[in-house]
């Protein structure tokens, strides 16, 4: 399906993997009407699922094109990874084997490394030179490293995991309990593991420029019910849907590229996890979410964050579940 773009542009191709699930649908229309990559560049759609899930898919293909979108020049739906990367310059990993009933924590890792391990491969061979990669396939840190070590030429700095929906959420909670506009909410960074392990840090968020924890006045809520909400929220969703987060994952997703993309704000940062270099004595290497500045054009970890020890003791559960779940999927790793 070709439709002629308006724009002068060359297209951009981007992947999504799993395209035919629940946040795949929630994404791709965003991306083919411009939120991702802006109003002046036009996209190639490349959507990838497993076989089963491919007419669902051509019905996904046949409502992009009733949509009409001035820019998106092409689509393409494919089971074939190497079809699915073939000159792509973002993918959006989301499509993951998801957790059945009785599987152990490890069964899913290594069922999921199955999957990152040759993604990552394909990537490598097929896909553009400026690729880069979000992770959103849980578990996201640890399928983002196995895709990365299977491919080893493309920089460590390309490959993210999805930690925004989580700070979003956090963002949202603090808006609430100031009863101000979640835009007042900035600086609230997501540490290590998405997964209930991660540490979203309040004390040093700020709310309309002043310390969070000065503008909340509730110590004790802020390292209690708030920091189990933003953990729990995932669960929360599940049990009143019966569907997992869907909708504000893709707006996550386009939230993440955009501030990779286009820059965090002055002053502000956002929450990425990223190819740790050994910041804050995270292990190097392991995935991990950290609070990240980015100029549009390069990125980096903000430094010199304070944590007192409660916040230290947050930081090494997380890292060591990191850790366990690296040593789970060893096998998965080339050296
Ligand atoms: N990081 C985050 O914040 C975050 C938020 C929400 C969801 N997620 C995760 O995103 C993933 C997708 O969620 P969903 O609700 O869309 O699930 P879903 O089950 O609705 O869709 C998953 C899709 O992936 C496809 N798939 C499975 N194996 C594949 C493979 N090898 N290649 C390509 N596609 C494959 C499935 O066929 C399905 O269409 C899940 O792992 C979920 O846990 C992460």
């Amino acid at each position: 399906m070709a439709q002629t773009s308006g724009s002068q542009r060359p297209p951009v191709h981007v992947t999504v993997t799993g395209a035919a699930g629940q946040v795949g649908y929630g994404l791709v229309f965003r991306i083919a009407s411009g939120q991702l990559l802006g109003p002046d560049t036009p996209v190639v759609l490349r959507m990838l699922d497993i076989e089963p899930a491919l007419p669902a898919l051509e019905g996904v293909a046949m409502e992009l094109e009733d949509c009409a979108f001035p820019l998106l020049a092409d689509t393409v739906a494919t089971a074939d990874a190497n079809v699915a990367f073939d000159g792509v310059s973002w993918a959006l990993l989301v499509g993951a084997m998801p957790r059945k009933e009785g599987m152990e924590r490890g069964d899913l890792l290594t069922a999921n490394g199955g999957i990152f391990g040759p993604q990552g491969r394909a990537i490598a061979a097929r896909a553009a030179s400026d690729i880069r990669i979000l992770v959103v396939g849980n578990p996201c840190n640890t399928n983002c490293l196995i895709a990365r070590a299977n491919a080893p030429d493309i920089p460590s700095e390309r490959w993210f995991a999805m930690t925004r929906l989580d700070e979003n959420r956090a963002r949202a909670q603090l808006a609430r309990r100031a009863g101000v506009p979640v835009a007042q909410v900035t600086n609230m960074a997501i540490w290590g593991n998405h997964s209930a392990t991660q540490y979203p840090d309040a004390i040093n968020a700020r709310i309309a420029g002043r310390p969070a924890p000065e503008v909340i006045g509730d110590d004790a809520w802020l390292r209690g019910e708030f920091i189990s909400t933003v953990q729990k929220r995932g669960a929360a969703i599940i049990a009143a849907r019966k569907l997992s987060s869907a909708g504000s994952a893709a707006a996550a997703v386009i939230d993440s590229v955009r501030s990779i993309d286009g820059g965090t704000a002055p002053g502000d940062w956002t929450s990425l996890a990223v190819p740790s270099r050994g910041e804050y004595g995270v292990p190097e290497g392991l995935q991990f979410g950290f609070p990240v500045v980015s100029d549009g054009a390069t990125w980096h970890v903000v430094e010199g964050i304070e944590h007192d020890a409660e916040a230290n003791d947050r930081l090494r559960v997380t890292t060591e579940e990191l850790l366990q779940e690296q040593s789970l999927v060893r096998e998965l790793i080339p050296v």
